[in-house]
């Protein structure tokens, strides 16, 4: 099927100019070209990207915030503009409120480990959902361990969607922060984040928003989410990996703890006593990430021209596709919401007889990167029966042609599989 100008939005959306910025995508895998589709683990990188962090390192390495020399002002200027674009990207109020971490999982510990710890106390309830990335409930139940605090759910109901009829009594006074993700990395489910703020605020909780499988592929605006904190990874979004962002409402942030202490985050240290830098500093301890802050910076330059609403309408349009056609396998069973109108482009899947790591196997010799296991999600994966799931996740980069690929691979790999005498 031909796919070379899918319309996005109110401009071509032009897929062969995008992918001939992706030099990974020249790969052969096994005498195939690649089939990437497992975004959802982490993007492919345009060579925007790569210049930028290659750039970088040949002709402005210095270290940032200490230095009068010209390397260390392009440096330290390059690091803080990367700030003010992801800022911009999110629509944050100001670029203070952008804190850089190695990634998700640090964001959502940082919040657990400083305003959790100081705000959650025995007896209060922290609230999250039964489609969590690992990273979203372990140190929710460490902190309520620790504090004899109440961890409980909000459950999706059996189309994957989040079941919010209860969240009137689950979120109660005794609440102190909902810590929801914006779309599910193994369902696609979209959760109604301005709806869970809505309640959270009404009792004086906070809410904390995994946004690691949605800042990369939508329009994101914590203003108009009404978040609190809100977190996500540059290396989902075509950015480096080991750099990841936190965004939280400057007043929150302002009176929050330190989370890790060291160089760049004091003010004044004496061999009595230390006090705090000024945000974003107070978070960032140490010689920060810079190169890979300046690359996340050339990854949002790169989105922001392709346009977010684009983007979402082109992985729309896929999954609608991608959807019909892995449907129409009557031997496979699609995990989450059948409507792709209700999901982003994260699709994942059990075949009846087919073990998803022999299906991941077998796409892998026709060049089709899946993913396949719990997906970081153990209990929402186990609530299926299973242990695992294959995963097909899409990006700008992917066409309906890769599509068709998969569907003849599975097909393929069925065929395989029935030609294989039983035991
Ligand atoms: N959390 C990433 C995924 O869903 C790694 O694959």
């Amino acid at each position: 099927m031909s796919d070379s100008t899918l319309t996005a939005g109110s401009r071509v959306f032009d897929i062969d100019a995008i992918r001939a910025d992706f030099p990974i995508l020249q790969r052969k895998i096994n005498d195939q070209t690649l089939v990437y589709l497992d975004t959802a683990a982490t993007s492919q990188k345009p060579k925007q990207v790569i210049e930028a962090l290659t750039n970088y390192y040949e002709q402005t390495n210095a270290n940032v915030h200490r230095g009068v020399h010209t390397l260390s002002i392009e440096a330290t200027d390059g690091y803080e503009l990367a700030r003010t674009k992801v800022a911009k990207f999110i629509n944050a109020v100001r670029p203070e409120e952008v804190i850089w971490t190695r990634n998700t999982s640090e964001s959502l510990n940082l919040v657990a480990a400083t305003w959790a710890e100081a705000n959650v106390g025995e007896g209060d309830n922290i609230v999250i959902t039964a489609m969590e990335h690992h990273s979203n409930i372990v140190p929710w139940q460490h902190l309520a361990e620790k504090k004899n605090a109440e961890l409980r759910y909000l459950a999706a109901d059996e189309d994957g969607l989040l079941d919010i009829s209860e969240l009137d009594s689950i979120v109660d006074s005794r609440t102190k922060i909902v810590a929801a993700t914006h779309m599910s990395n193994v369902l696609g489910s979209i959760n109604p984040i301005a709806e869970l703020a809505n309640r959270a605020h009404a009792v004086g909780a906070v809410i904390l928003v995994d946004a690691a499988q949605s800042v990369p592929h939508m329009p994101v605006d914590v203003q108009a989410l009404d978040a609190d904190f809100l977190c996500f990874s540059a290396h989902k979004m075509l950015g480096p990996t080991g750099i990841g962002v936190l965004w939280g409402r400057y007043e929150l942030l302002e009176v929050m703890p330190p989370y890790m202490f060291g160089g760049d985050m004091i003010l004044e240290v004496t061999y009595e006593n230390a006090t705090w830098n000024d945000l974003p500093y107070k978070f960032e301890a140490g010689t920060p990430n810079i190169a890979d802050a300046i690359a996340t910076g050339a990854a949002v330059d790169y989105l922001t021209e392709l346009g977010m609403d684009n983007v979402w309408q082109h992985e729309q349009e896929l999954t609608a596709y991608a959807m019909e056609q892995i449907l129409s396998l009557d031997s496979v069973k699609v995990l989450g919401p059948q409507d792709s109108a209700l999901r982003g482009g994260v699709i994942s899947f059990i075949h009846g007889t087919i073990h998803p790591h022999d299906l991941g196997t077998a796409l892998d010799q026709q060049g089709i990167a899946i993913r396949t296991g719990h997906h970081c999600a153990m209990p929402l994966v186990r609530s299926f029966d299973v242990v695992a799931a294959a995963r097909a996740s899409f990006y700008i980069y992917n066409t309906k042609s890769e599509i068709d690929a998969l569907v003849n691979g599975i097909s393929e790999t069925e065929r395989y599989f029935s030609r294989c005498p039983v035991a």
